[in-house]
């Protein structure tokens, strides 16, 4: 029943909140991502995965949920849905759905239950301990600050909350709460969503035991839990299995040797994951707030790990960036006018030429930067409030620091709403915009980009089409090139007698080639227009070429 045709797709993820607003309340909607399908359609995707849209009070803009079965209002109806699943299949392209079974809202029916009575059908949903006389169970902290317990007065107990104190985490122990959820799934499946993307899905299964944790860290109990394999196998047996439908799971903390226990081929568990290895690179002191850039060594030594590593034993996803990220031109490349599109472009090419499936996020076709924000009064993210609460409030960082330390790393940098036209409000909604654009959106919008050959959008479409033709891209093997280069990213891919070396500039200098072969040969594509040097690669330049090898 199921085929491997994930492997050839190209996923575009739509922020929904952020997207398109079609009736000027200022939220993006469902029939905004209706009307613009086929700008996606036209970039080359065939794959949308779309963040949570079901009923949600929004502690974390919909990765608190309060009903699995229902669409948030915000978003539309039930028949909008219907209709956007419709559209996309008739166009030929699949919908992923965002699949949050971690842990639901408080506001969810079961744990309105749960929270009143031991009795209740749904308390054992949820993971309750007696506390430690006035403290918690255990020292763990929530990923969203402050303590990862919640005291409940009418139980006298506590519940577990990895996330916000309003995501309360589901007991996946219970057999009947991993019921309820595979029926959810099959529902919407038999609706016809051709796949999900499963949020934190290496947290769900925790020790009875909840010891201390080093530093308040629960990682190294919850992390890849002592029964997640199990569940996720069972989840396969009892769903994933009769559907031809796709699985990626989101997996913070992830090795390579436990991405192959999630993803081999012939695990009977999931499709493909997400690490997060290459984006935590600039991760310190004070954990992802940071202003420092990636050195170029360690992130090439992270893609040539996942590549060689997962080769012919599983499937790479292919990302930059994510609602959770900044913007990757912002993060990896250059946001100056003159190398904010060439570095874009460069991007593009350096990841979408490596085996596995593309990601792209929405705005990144654009060229979309950060959101510029300088107010703390601008974001809107849980994860940033709370950050800024308790580092300047404890007087760790003072404001301007973290204020910087936001523009570089909030969340919020890649929710700004999509940026569609020059018009107010970059095109997004004709109302009050629930977070202000991003300051780029007069010189960056889809609306120019369509009509400029020249675009990050037009760079997008040809690099999208060339590999889609490529056997090569898609089965090739990966070598990295100069591995110790502080500037330049360069691998080369090989299959039945065809070498594509992918040369890319990270940086604003002009670098000459220290070997210029591996730059001989047809070029098939280069993010500046007319011929450079062969053995010099300009600032932020990126070229494929294409040569032939000898098979001995
Ligand atoms: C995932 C989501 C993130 C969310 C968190 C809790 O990391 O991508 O947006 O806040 O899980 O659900
Ligand atoms: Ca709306």
């Amino acid at each position: 029943m199921t085929s491997d045709w994930w492997k050839d797709a190209v996923v575009y993820q739509i922020y929904p909140r952020s997207f398109q607003d079609s009736n000027g309340d200022g939220i993006g909607d469902l029939r905004g991502i209706i009307n613009r399908l086929d700008y996606i359609r036209d970039l080359g995707a065939n794959v949308i995965w779309l963040c949570p849209i079901y009923a949600s009070p929004n502690a974390d803009n919909g990765y608190d949920i309060s009903d699995y079965r229902a669409i948030h209002p915000d978003f539309g109806t039930m028949a909008d849905f219907d209709e956007l699943l419709s559209q996309m299949h008739f166009r030929g392209m699949r919908l992923v759905m965002d699949l949050v079974v971690n842990h639901s809202s408080d506001e969810h029916r079961w744990f309105q239950s749960a929270r009143q009575s031991a009795e209740s059908r749904y308390h054992d949903f949820y993971i309750w301990r007696r506390g430690r006389g006035d403290a918690p169970p255990n020292n763990w902290g929530s990923w969203f600050g402050g303590p990862a317990w919640e005291y409940v007065p009418e139980m006298d107990e506590y519940y577990l909350h990895i996330f916000h104190r309003k995501q309360p985490d589901l007991n996946w122990n219970n057999p009947e709460l991993r019921r309820e959820i595979y029926d959810m799934m099959c529902w919407w499946l038999n609706k016809g969503v051709d796949g999900f993307r499963m949020d934190v899905i290496n947290l769900i299964s925790k020790p009875d035991e909840l010891p201390d944790g080093p530093g308040g860290d629960l990682s190294p109990f919850c992390v890849n839990g002592p029964h997640v394999h199990e569940y996720l196998r069972e989840m396969n047996s009892e769903v994933l299995s009769k559907y031809d439908m796709m699985t990626v799971g989101e997996c913070p903390n992830l090795t390579v040797d436990a991405a192959l226990d999630y993803a081999g081929a012939g695990r009977g568990e999931l499709n493909m994951v997400f690490h997060f290895e290459h984006t935590g690179l600039t991760d310190g002191r004070f954990g992802k707030w940071t202003d420092a850039r990636t050195p170029l060594p360690a992130l090439k030594r992270v893609f040539e790990k996942w590549q060689t590593g997962l080769y012919g034993r599983a499937w790479n996803s292919l990302f930059w960036g994510n609602h959770d990220q900044p913007r990757a031109v912002s993060k990896f490349g250059c946001e100056l006018p003159e190398y904010r599109a060439l570095s874009a472009k460069m991007l593009c090419t350096c990841l979408y030429f490596m085996q596995g499936t593309p990601y792209i996020y929405q705005g990144d076709e654009l060229g979309m930067t950060n959101a510029g924000f300088s107010d703390i009064g601008q974001y809107r993210d849980v994860e940033s409030l709370n950050a800024y609460r308790d580092l300047v409030g404890s007087g760790a960082l003072d404001k301007r620091t973290m204020l910087r330390y936001l523009a570089c790393t909030s969340r919020d940098n890649a929710r700004t709403p999509m940026q569609w036209s020059s018009g107010a409000c970059a095109g997004f909604t004709s109302g009050d915009p629930w977070i202000s654009p991003g300051h780029s959106w007069r010189a960056v919008n889809a609306e120019r980009e369509l009509a400029e050959e020249d675009s990050v959008y037009n760079f997008y479409r040809r690099a999208l089409r060339l590999r889609k033709e490529s056997r090569t891209v898609r089965e090739g093997t990966f070598r990295l090139l100069w591995p110790d280069d502080e500037r330049i990213f360069a691998y080369e891919r090989e299959y039945e007698g065809e070498r594509l070396t992918i040369l890319c500039n990270f940086s604003s200098e002009t670098v000459p080639l220290s070997e210029p072969d591996p730059a001989l040969g047809e070029c098939l594509i280069c993010n500046y227009f007319g011929e450079g040097e062969p053995e010099v690669l300009r600032p932020w330049e990126a070229r494929v070429v294409r040569s032939e090898v000898q098979i001995s």
